[in-house]
Protein backbone atom coordinates (compact mmCIF):
# COMPACT_ATOMS: atom_id res chain seq x y z
CA UNK A 1 0.00 0.00 0.00
CA UNK A 2 1.48 3.86 -1.01
CA UNK A 3 1.99 6.13 2.06
CA UNK A 4 -1.05 8.26 1.18
CA UNK A 5 -3.32 5.30 0.73
CA UNK A 6 -2.40 4.56 4.33
CA UNK A 7 -2.87 8.04 5.43
CA UNK A 8 -5.78 9.72 6.58
CA UNK A 9 -7.22 13.20 6.58
CA UNK A 10 -5.17 15.61 8.43
CA UNK A 11 -6.64 16.09 12.22
CA UNK A 12 -9.52 19.17 12.24
CA UNK A 13 -8.71 22.19 14.34
CA UNK A 14 -12.73 24.22 15.66
CA UNK A 15 -12.76 27.02 13.66
CA UNK A 16 -12.81 30.69 15.19
CA UNK A 17 -10.79 33.50 16.47
CA UNK A 18 -8.53 33.56 13.22
CA UNK A 19 -8.93 37.01 11.86
CA UNK A 20 -8.10 38.60 15.32
CA UNK A 21 -5.41 36.88 16.33
CA UNK A 22 -3.82 34.44 13.53
CA UNK A 23 -0.47 33.74 15.12
CA UNK A 24 -2.35 32.50 18.09
CA UNK A 25 -5.18 30.04 16.70
CA UNK A 26 -2.22 28.49 14.57
CA UNK A 27 0.26 28.47 17.71
CA UNK A 28 -2.84 26.39 19.29
CA UNK A 29 -3.69 24.41 16.31
CA UNK A 30 -0.16 22.92 15.76
CA UNK A 31 0.32 22.12 19.83
CA UNK A 32 -3.04 20.66 19.70
CA UNK A 33 -2.69 18.54 16.14
CA UNK A 34 0.90 18.67 15.30
CA UNK A 35 2.65 19.76 12.59
CA UNK A 36 -0.17 19.54 10.13
CA UNK A 37 -4.01 20.05 10.45
CA UNK A 38 -7.47 21.47 8.98
CA UNK A 39 -9.58 24.41 9.82
CA UNK A 40 -11.60 27.12 7.50
CA UNK A 41 -9.71 30.36 6.67
CA UNK A 42 -11.77 32.58 5.77
CA UNK A 43 -14.87 30.09 5.18
CA UNK A 44 -12.34 27.80 2.72
CA UNK A 45 -11.53 25.10 4.26
CA UNK A 46 -7.62 24.95 4.77
CA UNK A 47 -4.67 22.77 5.45
CA UNK A 48 -2.03 24.67 7.43
CA UNK A 49 1.36 23.01 8.02
CA UNK A 50 3.24 24.75 9.95
CA UNK A 51 6.60 23.89 12.25
CA UNK A 52 10.29 23.83 11.54
CA UNK A 53 9.58 20.06 10.49
CA UNK A 54 6.30 20.68 8.68
CA UNK A 55 7.85 23.56 6.32
CA UNK A 56 10.74 21.36 5.66
CA UNK A 57 8.51 18.52 4.28
CA UNK A 58 6.18 20.66 2.62
CA UNK A 59 8.80 22.77 0.48
CA UNK A 60 10.13 19.30 -0.30
CA UNK A 61 7.26 18.16 -1.44
CA UNK A 62 5.81 21.28 -3.52
CA UNK A 63 7.62 21.36 -7.02
CA UNK A 64 5.00 19.62 -9.31
CA UNK A 65 2.17 18.99 -5.98
CA UNK A 66 1.50 22.37 -5.06
CA UNK A 67 0.66 25.56 -6.76
CA UNK A 68 0.32 29.28 -5.51
CA UNK A 69 -3.05 29.56 -5.36
CA UNK A 70 -4.48 33.06 -6.90
CA UNK A 71 -7.71 34.68 -7.24
CA UNK A 72 -8.93 35.98 -10.79
CA UNK A 73 -8.72 39.50 -9.63
CA UNK A 74 -4.55 38.65 -8.92
CA UNK A 75 -4.25 36.96 -12.30
CA UNK A 76 -6.73 39.89 -14.05
CA UNK A 77 -4.37 42.52 -12.51
CA UNK A 78 -0.55 41.07 -12.01
CA UNK A 79 -0.96 38.89 -15.24
CA UNK A 80 2.20 36.55 -16.10
CA UNK A 81 4.12 38.17 -12.69
CA UNK A 82 6.29 35.65 -11.21
CA UNK A 83 3.76 34.21 -8.75
CA UNK A 84 1.37 33.88 -11.29
CA UNK A 85 3.91 31.57 -13.19
CA UNK A 86 3.91 27.67 -12.42
CA UNK A 87 6.60 25.47 -13.58
CA UNK A 88 9.74 26.27 -15.96
CA UNK A 89 8.23 29.17 -16.72
CA UNK A 90 8.35 30.04 -13.18
CA UNK A 91 11.53 28.79 -12.53
CA UNK A 92 13.16 30.77 -16.05
CA UNK A 93 11.20 33.72 -14.45
CA UNK A 94 13.17 33.57 -11.15
CA UNK A 95 16.04 33.17 -13.06
CA UNK A 96 16.02 36.43 -14.91
CA UNK A 97 15.14 38.28 -12.30
CA UNK A 98 17.11 37.62 -9.67
CA UNK A 99 20.09 38.87 -10.34
CA UNK A 100 19.16 43.01 -10.13
CA UNK A 101 17.59 42.04 -6.93
CA UNK A 102 20.56 40.34 -5.10
CA UNK A 103 24.48 40.17 -5.17
CA UNK A 104 26.53 42.14 -6.82
CA UNK A 105 24.20 45.05 -7.62
CA UNK A 106 23.04 45.71 -4.30
CA UNK A 107 26.26 48.13 -3.61
CA UNK A 108 25.42 50.16 -6.22
CA UNK A 109 22.01 51.49 -4.78
CA UNK A 110 23.33 52.39 -1.34
CA UNK A 111 23.57 56.52 -2.68
CA UNK A 112 19.97 56.36 -4.04
CA UNK A 113 18.48 54.81 -0.83
CA UNK A 114 20.21 57.01 1.39
CA UNK A 115 19.66 59.95 -0.53
CA UNK A 116 15.95 58.70 -0.04
CA UNK A 117 15.92 57.89 3.56
CA UNK A 118 17.79 60.65 4.63
CA UNK A 119 15.62 63.71 4.36
CA UNK A 120 12.62 61.75 5.48
CA UNK A 121 14.28 60.72 8.88
CA UNK A 122 15.43 64.29 9.29
CA UNK A 123 12.05 65.18 9.20
CA UNK A 124 10.78 62.95 11.57
CA UNK A 125 13.23 64.59 13.63
CA UNK A 126 12.39 67.87 13.64
CA UNK A 127 8.67 67.50 13.54
CA UNK A 128 7.78 63.84 14.35
CA UNK A 129 5.34 61.41 12.51
CA UNK A 130 1.55 61.70 13.20
CA UNK A 131 1.45 58.13 11.80
CA UNK A 132 4.39 56.46 11.69
CA UNK A 133 3.63 53.21 9.48
CA UNK A 134 2.01 55.69 6.74
CA UNK A 135 5.12 57.79 6.82
CA UNK A 136 7.11 54.14 6.37
CA UNK A 137 5.06 53.25 3.96
CA UNK A 138 5.39 56.08 1.80
CA UNK A 139 9.05 56.13 2.73
CA UNK A 140 9.54 52.22 1.25
CA UNK A 141 7.38 53.06 -1.69
CA UNK A 142 9.47 55.97 -2.72
CA UNK A 143 12.95 53.63 -1.86
CA UNK A 144 11.68 51.30 -4.34
CA UNK A 145 10.30 53.60 -7.03
CA UNK A 146 14.08 55.08 -6.79
CA UNK A 147 15.90 51.49 -6.69
CA UNK A 148 13.43 49.81 -9.06
CA UNK A 149 12.49 52.02 -11.45
CA UNK A 150 15.23 54.67 -11.11
CA UNK A 151 12.70 57.33 -10.19
CA UNK A 152 13.59 60.04 -7.69
CA UNK A 153 11.30 61.55 -5.43
CA UNK A 154 11.66 64.81 -6.35
CA UNK A 155 10.77 63.92 -10.39
CA UNK A 156 7.75 65.04 -11.69
CA UNK A 157 7.06 61.68 -13.00
CA UNK A 158 6.85 60.69 -9.26
CA UNK A 159 3.91 62.36 -8.24
CA UNK A 160 2.23 60.60 -11.03
CA UNK A 161 3.78 57.36 -10.33
CA UNK A 162 2.85 57.58 -6.43
CA UNK A 163 -1.15 57.98 -7.85
CA UNK A 164 -1.38 55.46 -10.25
CA UNK A 165 0.30 53.04 -7.53
CA UNK A 166 -1.83 53.99 -4.98
CA UNK A 167 -5.05 53.36 -7.33
CA UNK A 168 -3.78 49.63 -8.42
CA UNK A 169 -2.89 49.03 -4.55
CA UNK A 170 -6.79 49.93 -3.89
CA UNK A 171 -7.94 47.15 -6.34
CA UNK A 172 -6.28 44.31 -5.10
CA UNK A 173 -8.79 44.96 -2.54
CA UNK A 174 -11.74 44.53 -5.19
CA UNK A 175 -14.13 41.39 -4.41
CA UNK A 176 -11.98 38.49 -5.79
CA UNK A 177 -14.05 36.87 -8.24
CA UNK A 178 -17.10 37.88 -10.97
CA UNK A 179 -18.21 40.79 -9.06
CA UNK A 180 -15.23 42.25 -9.47
CA UNK A 181 -16.44 43.74 -12.53
CA UNK A 182 -19.10 45.74 -10.87
CA UNK A 183 -16.35 47.53 -8.48
CA UNK A 184 -14.89 50.85 -9.91
CA UNK A 185 -11.91 50.12 -7.99
CA UNK A 186 -11.05 47.65 -9.80
CA UNK A 187 -11.69 49.69 -12.92
CA UNK A 188 -9.63 52.67 -11.39
CA UNK A 189 -6.88 49.76 -10.98
CA UNK A 190 -7.12 48.54 -14.37
CA UNK A 191 -6.81 52.30 -15.90
CA UNK A 192 -3.84 52.64 -13.25
CA UNK A 193 -2.13 49.41 -14.71
CA UNK A 194 -2.30 50.25 -18.48
CA UNK A 195 -0.37 54.08 -17.53
CA UNK A 196 1.44 52.22 -15.15
CA UNK A 197 2.84 49.92 -18.13
CA UNK A 198 3.46 53.05 -20.17
CA UNK A 199 5.71 54.46 -17.92
CA UNK A 200 7.58 51.53 -17.26
CA UNK A 201 7.88 51.37 -20.97
CA UNK A 202 9.41 54.86 -21.44
CA UNK A 203 11.83 54.36 -18.59
CA UNK A 204 12.79 50.72 -20.17
CA UNK A 205 13.64 52.81 -23.61
CA UNK A 206 15.34 55.65 -21.45
CA UNK A 207 17.66 53.21 -19.32
CA UNK A 208 18.86 51.14 -22.57
CA UNK A 209 20.00 54.53 -24.16
CA UNK A 210 21.36 55.70 -20.49
CA UNK A 211 21.68 53.34 -17.57
CA UNK A 212 21.04 55.25 -14.78
CA UNK A 213 22.39 53.16 -11.21
CA UNK A 214 18.74 51.71 -10.85
CA UNK A 215 17.67 48.01 -11.24
CA UNK A 216 15.78 48.42 -14.44
CA UNK A 217 18.57 48.56 -16.66
CA UNK A 218 19.97 44.81 -15.43
CA UNK A 219 15.98 43.68 -16.08
CA UNK A 220 15.80 45.40 -18.96
CA UNK A 221 19.02 43.24 -20.61
CA UNK A 222 17.59 40.17 -18.61
CA UNK A 223 14.46 40.08 -20.32
CA UNK A 224 15.53 41.22 -23.86
CA UNK A 225 14.60 38.29 -26.00
CA UNK A 226 13.26 36.06 -23.09
CA UNK A 227 10.71 33.90 -24.14
CA UNK A 228 6.76 35.59 -24.28
CA UNK A 229 6.06 32.37 -21.79
CA UNK A 230 8.00 34.19 -18.84
CA UNK A 231 5.65 37.23 -19.08
CA UNK A 232 5.73 40.71 -19.98
CA UNK A 233 8.69 43.33 -17.33
CA UNK A 234 6.14 45.38 -16.87
CA UNK A 235 4.07 42.63 -15.02
CA UNK A 236 6.93 41.57 -13.05
CA UNK A 237 7.67 45.15 -12.64
CA UNK A 238 4.29 45.81 -10.79
CA UNK A 239 4.44 42.55 -8.95
CA UNK A 240 7.99 43.37 -7.44
CA UNK A 241 6.74 46.96 -6.92
CA UNK A 242 3.76 45.70 -4.77
CA UNK A 243 5.64 42.80 -2.79
CA UNK A 244 8.41 45.20 -1.94
CA UNK A 245 6.48 48.16 -0.11
CA UNK A 246 4.12 46.68 1.83
CA UNK A 247 6.31 43.87 3.40
CA UNK A 248 9.51 45.94 4.09
CA UNK A 249 7.17 49.10 5.45
CA UNK A 250 5.98 46.57 8.15
CA UNK A 251 9.09 45.61 8.76
CA UNK A 252 10.76 48.74 9.34
CA UNK A 253 7.41 49.94 11.69
CA UNK A 254 8.38 46.60 13.87
CA UNK A 255 11.81 47.22 14.24
CA UNK A 256 11.07 51.03 15.37
CA UNK A 257 8.47 50.24 17.89
CA UNK A 258 10.21 47.60 19.50
CA UNK A 259 13.38 49.97 19.50
CA UNK A 260 10.88 52.50 20.88
CA UNK A 261 10.24 50.18 23.84
CA UNK A 262 13.95 48.49 24.49
CA UNK A 263 16.45 51.75 25.21
CA UNK A 264 19.16 49.63 25.50
CA UNK A 265 19.45 47.82 22.29
CA UNK A 266 17.94 51.47 20.99
CA UNK A 267 21.18 53.10 22.30
CA UNK A 268 23.38 50.31 21.18
CA UNK A 269 21.74 50.11 17.52
CA UNK A 270 22.03 54.06 17.18
CA UNK A 271 25.85 54.17 17.86
CA UNK A 272 26.26 51.53 15.62
CA UNK A 273 24.03 53.62 13.01
CA UNK A 274 25.77 56.89 13.31
CA UNK A 275 28.62 54.88 11.99
CA UNK A 276 27.03 54.13 8.20
CA UNK A 277 27.67 58.05 7.44
CA UNK A 278 31.40 57.36 7.15
CA UNK A 279 30.90 53.79 5.72
CA UNK A 280 27.39 53.82 3.59
CA UNK A 281 28.68 50.46 2.28
CA UNK A 282 28.37 48.85 5.36
CA UNK A 283 24.98 48.23 4.85
CA UNK A 284 25.42 45.31 2.34
CA UNK A 285 28.35 43.84 4.38
CA UNK A 286 27.08 40.96 5.82
CA UNK A 287 30.03 41.32 8.73
CA UNK A 288 29.13 44.59 9.53
CA UNK A 289 26.39 46.22 11.78
CA UNK A 290 26.04 43.32 13.77
CA UNK A 291 23.49 45.07 16.49
CA UNK A 292 21.42 46.55 13.37
CA UNK A 293 21.50 42.94 11.97
CA UNK A 294 20.27 41.45 15.19
CA UNK A 295 17.15 43.72 15.57
CA UNK A 296 16.42 43.32 11.92
CA UNK A 297 16.69 39.01 12.59
CA UNK A 298 14.91 39.47 15.91
CA UNK A 299 11.60 41.55 14.71
CA UNK A 300 11.05 38.76 11.66
CA UNK A 301 11.10 36.17 14.41
CA UNK A 302 8.46 38.60 16.13
CA UNK A 303 6.69 39.90 13.80
CA UNK A 304 6.72 37.94 10.33
CA UNK A 305 4.76 40.75 7.95
CA UNK A 306 2.91 37.95 6.06
CA UNK A 307 0.78 35.56 8.30
CA UNK A 308 -0.09 32.80 6.00
CA UNK A 309 1.30 32.15 1.76
CA UNK A 310 -1.33 29.96 0.28
CA UNK A 311 -1.43 27.08 -2.57
CA UNK A 312 -3.32 24.57 -3.73
CA UNK A 313 -2.75 20.62 -4.13
CA UNK A 314 -2.34 19.86 -7.69
CA UNK A 315 -2.35 16.57 -7.11
CA UNK A 316 -2.61 14.24 -4.11
CA UNK A 317 0.35 14.65 -1.72
CA UNK A 318 1.14 13.92 1.83
CA UNK A 319 2.23 15.69 4.99
CA UNK A 320 2.93 14.80 8.01
CA UNK A 321 1.22 11.89 7.44
CA UNK A 322 -1.64 12.70 6.23
CA UNK A 323 -3.57 12.97 2.66
CA UNK A 324 -4.24 15.67 1.22
CA UNK A 325 -6.48 15.78 -1.78
CA UNK A 326 -6.35 17.05 -5.05
CA UNK A 327 -7.48 20.74 -5.05
CA UNK A 328 -7.47 21.54 -1.48
CA UNK A 329 -6.00 24.51 -0.18
CA UNK A 330 -2.89 24.35 2.01
CA UNK A 331 -1.13 27.48 3.56
CA UNK A 332 2.04 28.05 5.27
CA UNK A 333 2.82 30.71 8.10
CA UNK A 334 5.78 32.05 7.63
CA UNK A 335 6.41 32.67 11.44
CA UNK A 336 5.85 28.89 12.12
CA UNK A 337 8.50 27.98 14.46
CA UNK A 338 9.58 31.21 15.36
CA UNK A 339 7.93 31.13 18.93
CA UNK A 340 9.44 27.65 19.79
CA UNK A 341 10.85 28.09 23.45
CA UNK A 342 13.52 25.38 22.51
CA UNK A 343 14.99 26.94 19.84
CA UNK A 344 14.10 30.37 21.07
CA UNK A 345 14.06 31.07 25.51
CA UNK A 346 11.41 33.24 26.46
CA UNK A 347 9.97 33.41 22.59
CA UNK A 348 7.85 36.19 23.32
CA UNK A 349 10.39 38.87 24.94
CA UNK A 350 12.22 41.22 22.09
CA UNK A 351 15.80 40.19 22.32
CA UNK A 352 18.07 40.80 19.48
CA UNK A 353 20.82 39.94 21.82
CA UNK A 354 19.94 36.30 20.97
CA UNK A 355 21.27 36.60 17.29
CA UNK A 356 24.55 38.24 18.41
CA UNK A 357 25.70 35.81 20.93
CA UNK A 358 24.78 33.06 18.80
CA UNK A 359 22.15 31.33 20.95
CA UNK A 360 20.31 31.39 17.80
CA UNK A 361 20.85 31.36 14.07
CA UNK A 362 18.55 33.17 11.71
CA UNK A 363 18.80 30.86 9.18
CA UNK A 364 15.40 29.17 11.55
CA UNK A 365 13.50 32.24 10.39
CA UNK A 366 10.98 31.40 7.76
CA UNK A 367 9.53 35.22 7.59
CA UNK A 368 10.94 35.26 3.59
CA UNK A 369 9.28 31.76 2.95
CA UNK A 370 10.78 28.91 1.82
CA UNK A 371 10.79 26.79 -1.07
CA UNK A 372 10.49 26.97 -4.94
CA UNK A 373 8.79 30.79 -4.02
CA UNK A 374 11.15 31.70 -1.37
CA UNK A 375 11.19 35.42 -1.17
CA UNK A 376 13.72 36.57 -4.14
CA UNK A 377 13.42 40.14 -2.92
CA UNK A 378 15.62 39.19 0.29
CA UNK A 379 18.27 40.81 -0.07
CA UNK A 380 16.70 44.19 -1.12
CA UNK A 381 14.29 44.26 2.01
CA UNK A 382 17.14 43.53 4.19
CA UNK A 383 18.85 46.60 2.67
CA UNK A 384 15.94 48.71 2.14
CA UNK A 385 15.31 48.04 6.18
CA UNK A 386 19.02 48.59 7.16
CA UNK A 387 19.44 51.79 5.35
CA UNK A 388 15.84 53.14 6.83
CA UNK A 389 16.87 52.16 10.11
CA UNK A 390 20.24 53.63 10.30
CA UNK A 391 18.95 57.12 8.63
CA UNK A 392 16.66 57.27 11.88
CA UNK A 393 18.65 55.74 14.53
CA UNK A 394 21.27 58.23 13.41
CA UNK A 395 19.13 61.39 14.27
CA UNK A 396 17.83 60.20 17.60
CA UNK A 397 16.14 57.34 19.94
CA UNK A 398 12.92 56.79 18.41
CA UNK A 399 10.02 57.47 20.55
CA UNK A 400 6.40 56.53 20.91
CA UNK A 401 4.58 59.33 22.44
CA UNK A 402 0.89 57.88 22.49
CA UNK A 403 2.95 54.62 23.60
CA UNK A 404 2.87 51.36 21.69
CA UNK A 405 -0.08 50.01 19.14
CA UNK A 406 -2.83 48.73 20.39
CA UNK A 407 -5.09 46.80 18.04
CA UNK A 408 -2.88 45.20 14.94
CA UNK A 409 -4.16 43.91 11.60
CA UNK A 410 -2.31 40.94 10.11
CA UNK A 411 -3.26 41.24 6.78
CA UNK A 412 -1.76 42.20 3.50
CA UNK A 413 1.28 42.80 6.22
CA UNK A 414 1.29 42.66 10.21
CA UNK A 415 0.66 46.83 10.99
CA UNK A 416 -0.84 48.99 13.90
CA UNK A 417 -4.48 49.56 12.64
CA UNK A 418 -4.64 52.97 14.31
CA UNK A 419 -2.14 55.93 13.66
CA UNK A 420 0.80 55.55 15.84
CA UNK A 421 2.33 59.24 16.44
CA UNK A 422 6.49 58.50 16.87
CA UNK A 423 9.29 60.75 17.07
CA UNK A 424 13.50 60.71 17.24
CA UNK A 425 14.79 61.93 20.33
CA UNK A 426 18.03 63.73 20.00
CA UNK A 427 20.98 62.36 21.85
CA UNK A 428 22.87 65.38 21.44
CA UNK A 429 22.62 69.26 21.74
CA UNK A 430 22.39 70.29 17.78
CA UNK A 431 25.88 71.68 16.67
C1 LIG B 1 10.48 42.53 4.68
C2 LIG B 1 10.19 42.43 3.40
C3 LIG B 1 9.68 41.19 2.73
C4 LIG B 1 9.13 40.04 3.26
C5 LIG B 1 8.89 39.70 4.72
C6 LIG B 1 8.79 39.17 2.15
C7 LIG B 1 8.24 37.91 2.30
C8 LIG B 1 7.95 37.08 1.25
C9 LIG B 1 7.40 35.75 1.40
C10 LIG B 1 7.01 35.07 2.71
C11 LIG B 1 7.27 35.22 0.15
C12 LIG B 1 6.81 33.81 -0.20
C13 LIG B 1 5.37 33.79 -0.60
C14 LIG B 1 4.88 32.37 -0.86
O1 LIG B 1 5.42 31.40 -0.32
O2 LIG B 1 3.91 32.26 -1.61
C15 LIG B 1 7.73 36.23 -0.80
C16 LIG B 1 7.72 36.08 -2.17
C17 LIG B 1 8.16 37.06 -3.03
N1 LIG B 1 8.77 38.24 -2.71
FE1 LIG B 1 9.06 38.98 -0.87
N2 LIG B 1 9.16 39.79 0.98
C18 LIG B 1 9.72 41.00 1.28
C19 LIG B 1 10.23 41.93 0.40
C20 LIG B 1 10.34 41.76 -0.95
C21 LIG B 1 10.99 42.68 -1.87
C22 LIG B 1 11.74 43.95 -1.48
C23 LIG B 1 10.82 42.16 -3.12
C24 LIG B 1 11.30 42.67 -4.46
C25 LIG B 1 11.77 43.82 -4.74
C26 LIG B 1 10.08 40.92 -2.97
C27 LIG B 1 9.72 40.11 -4.02
C28 LIG B 1 9.08 38.89 -3.88
C29 LIG B 1 8.65 38.10 -5.00
C30 LIG B 1 8.79 38.47 -6.48
C31 LIG B 1 8.06 36.95 -4.48
C32 LIG B 1 7.40 35.81 -5.26
C33 LIG B 1 8.40 34.73 -5.53
C34 LIG B 1 7.81 33.61 -6.36
O3 LIG B 1 6.58 33.49 -6.46
O4 LIG B 1 8.62 32.85 -6.91
N3 LIG B 1 9.82 40.71 -1.65
N4 LIG B 1 8.15 37.33 -0.10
Amino acid sequence: MSESAAAGLPPRHPEGGFAADPLGVLEEGHRRNGPVFRMPVDGVETVLVGTWAGLGELFGAERGRLEVLNTALVHDLFGRALFNLTADRHSEARRRLRPALSGRELPGYVPALLEVAEPVAARWARHGAGDLHGEVRELTGAMSARVLLGIAPAEAEAVRFAADFEAFVEATGAPPGRARFTSARYWAGRGARRRLHALFARRAAAVRREPDGSALAVLVAAFTGAPAAVGPLEDHLLALLIAARETTASLVTWCLVELAGHDEHARAAAAEARTVAAEPQSVVRRDALPVLRAVLAETQRLHSPNVLSVRQAVCPVTLGGHLVPAGTRVAYSPSAGHFDPAVFPRPRDFRPDRFLAGQANASRLWAFGGGAHACLGRPLAELMTLTALACALRQGLPRLPAGPPSRIRYRPAKAPIDPLPFTLECQEPAS
